[in-house]
């Protein structure tokens, strides 16, 4: 009877569409928290997600609700990230729910990751139930959301609810609509334990706390459990439910979604996708993992510090709990010395992966441009992975480079067609096809290499169309292509951390412009810098930046404590970004400076 009281559900949406909005009014008309607790957005409570406005981190919250009927529901609702770069977040929370919300702002209407998102709900076989978000705005439209639901989607409409998340107008209703329409949670609580864990995060007292959705069965503090896959063992010392705070509760049960502790210390020992079960009483089968998404893109991190070498080794595993994501395995730089080869999901996840190193670890970084991950084809008919530019093997001793491949659409007015054909075939995309959803959309598709897409693609795609157009895109799989590897030299002396891979028709325009590039970033030293790109042995480009003269030295000359100080601080943070490759002070905006580059 418990069961049927139990909503689990998530809000997917493209982003910005508005979820964390909507979330927050549903735990404001259910007084899941009070007013007064009530900041804005309180899903999104990681600091670089309220600095940006943007959800990172799934977040599951229980809420209690007096529905019409006269009877009191249990929802269990979990919000998800709407970028692109997250998507894999999305998958996980959605293996623990019976339900989806799926948004879409009256504004704008189904926008690319909504179909995305829609379609890994409906992978894992979910209710759907769409609703027309910000119908407070005069330009809203939800007949035209609706109908193009139907037309893209193919889901019925007709009956969406339409809501305004900023005036909490429609929140009453959807309320109702959550009972009606979710199904309750099914599984048998006498069964052996089944439990997903479906994220993890780590705290410095309690060690692992884990997100779960129980599946079977029941689990309550000092049971023995057994992680599946791994085959470690534990005692639950604490079960509970995010209120959104933590709540201590007697058990867990079929149906619940809630958190468990029990001393785990290490992230090897859990896994994001895992099964909980007893230790005593296993149940047979696990339940189906996730769909794991490699990284795609990967860069060098090192401290600016070679001291802090193992506190950034410490940081990398913390995060690493709370992000099943990151990926990350040692490495050396002859420039940069000991750091680590990390793969990410996109830039935003690398950005987001940086900042919080140097927020929350109190890390100075030096970060080498990012790169997808290559396959070289070797005389002897082997694949090298080629994760680092820097290792890719001299041009005799391979016999093709290959490079992920990506099929992007492109939803767009079509107004902006012309410019976004343009944009793409600048990126080496090859047209697939154009599709009109309705009157005055298309869908357009292109092959592309995803090294073209991953850097500034979405930027430029976006400011050549207004803000109007969105992307979503999938790896198909590899190509060779012509690539070479072109090093940049310091004073004679290749630096790897430099080094990048571009087509063979560009090598000579990206060697000249990151030439210029590096003489404008790396400040004068007092000997002659002599910067040069090069093919193998084959200069290209070069510049040369000239020493400063003997009177312009770093010595302040003021009289005026205070100011002193001011600007020795200044200098010393300025300074703390440099590294010294060989004798030349190299700032950090170099190593980037690839990315620059158009
Ligand atoms: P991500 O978490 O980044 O994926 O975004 P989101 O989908 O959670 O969107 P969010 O709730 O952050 O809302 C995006 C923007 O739309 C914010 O500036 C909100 O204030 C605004 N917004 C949300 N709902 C409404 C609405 O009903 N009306 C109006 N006018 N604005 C809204």
């Amino acid at each position: 009877d418990y069961q049927k009281h139990v909503r689990n559900f998530s809000i997917v949406a493209h982003i910005d569409h508005g979820k964390s909005t909507i979330a927050d009014r549903i735990l404001e008309l259910t007084d899941t928290v009070s007013e007064r607790q009530m900041k804005n957005q309180l899903l999104d409570d990681m600091p670089l997600e309220r600095q940006r406005g943007i959800t990172i981190k799934l977040n599951s919250v229980q809420v209690k609700y007096h529905a019409q009927d006269g009877e009191d529901y249990i929802f269990h609702l979990i919000d998800t990230p709407g970028h692109v770069d997250f998507s894999y977040e999305v998958s996980r929370s959605l293996a623990a729910c019976e339900g989806a919300l799926l948004v879409v702002d009256a504004t704008q209407g189904v926008q690319a990751q909504t179909l995305a998102n829609t379609y890994l709900a409906l992978d894992d076989d979910l209710e759907i139930l769409p609703v027309i978000n910000k119908i407070d705005l005069p330009s809203a439209d939800p007949d035209m959301c609706k109908d193009e639901i139907e037309e893209m989607i193919g889901l019925d409409a007709t009956d969406a609810v339409e809501v305004s998340g900023k005036t909490g107008q429609g929140i009453p209703e959807l309320l109702e609509r959550i009972v009606k329409d979710v199904p309750a949670p099914s599984g048998d609580l006498t069964a052996p334990l089944k439990a997903l864990i479906f994220d993890s995060k780590y705290d410095d007292y309690r060690g692992v706390v884990l997100a779960v959705r129980i599946e079977e069965g029941i689990v309550k503090p000092g049971d023995r459990i057994k992680i599946m896959n791994t085959g470690k063992e534990f005692e639950v010392t604490e079960v509970g439910v995010s209120s959104p705070h933590p709540v201590k509760k007697d058990m867990l049960v079929a149906g619940d979604v809630g958190y468990l502790t029990a001393n785990i210390k290490s992230v090897r020992e859990t896994r994001v996708g895992d099964t909980i079960t007893s230790a005593q009483k296993p149940t047979a089968e696990p339940l189906p993992g996730y769909r794991q998404i490699p990284p795609m893109v990967y860069s060098g991190m090192y401290p600016v510090d070679n001291q802090k070498y193992d506190d950034l080794k410490e940081a990398l595993q913390k995060l690493q709990l709370n992000d099943a994501a990151l990926e990350f395995e040692p490495e050396t730089s002859q420039a940069l010395g000991f750091g680590f080869r990390c793969g990410f999901l996109g830039l935003l996840h690398m950005d987001v992966v940086q900042e919080r190193l140097e927020q929350e670890f109190d890390m100075d970084l030096i970060m080498t441009a990012p790169s997808v991950d290559y396959h070289a084809i070797m005389n002897d008919g082997s694949t090298k992975l080629i994760d680092n530019p820097a290792d890719l093997p001299d041009a005799g001793e391979y016999r093709e480079v290959q490079e992920p491949y990506v099929k992007a659409e492109i939803m767009v007015p079509n107004d902006y067609v012309g410019p976004v054909m343009e944009l793409c075939q600048r990126k080496r995309g090859e047209f697939i096809t154009m599709d009109y959803l309705d009157k005055y959309r298309v869908n357009v598709k292109y092959n592309m290499p995803l090294a073209e897409i991953i850097f500034d693609f979405f930027d430029e795609l976006k400011s050549s169309t207004k803000g109007y157009a969105s992307l979503d895109y999938e790896i198909t799989g590899y190509r060779a292509t012509d690539l070479v590897k072109i090093d940049m030299l310091l004073n004679k002396e290749p630096i790897d951390a430099l080094s990048f891979i571009a087509h063979r028709s560009e090598a000579q325009e990206r060697a000249r412009q990151m030439t210029s590039m590096l003489k404008k970033l790396i400040p004068r030293q007092n000997f002659e810098v002599d910067i040069q790109g090069a093919i193998g042995a084959k200069i290209i480009s070069r510049a040369t930046i000239k020493p400063y003269r003997k009177d312009v030295t770093w010595k302040i000359h003021t009289g005026d404590p205070d100011r002193r100080a001011k600007l020795l601080e200044k200098q010393k943070r300025g300074k703390k970004r440099m590294k010294a490759v060989g004798k030349v002070e190299v700032p950090q905006d170099a190593f980037m400076a690839v990315l620059k580059m158009n």
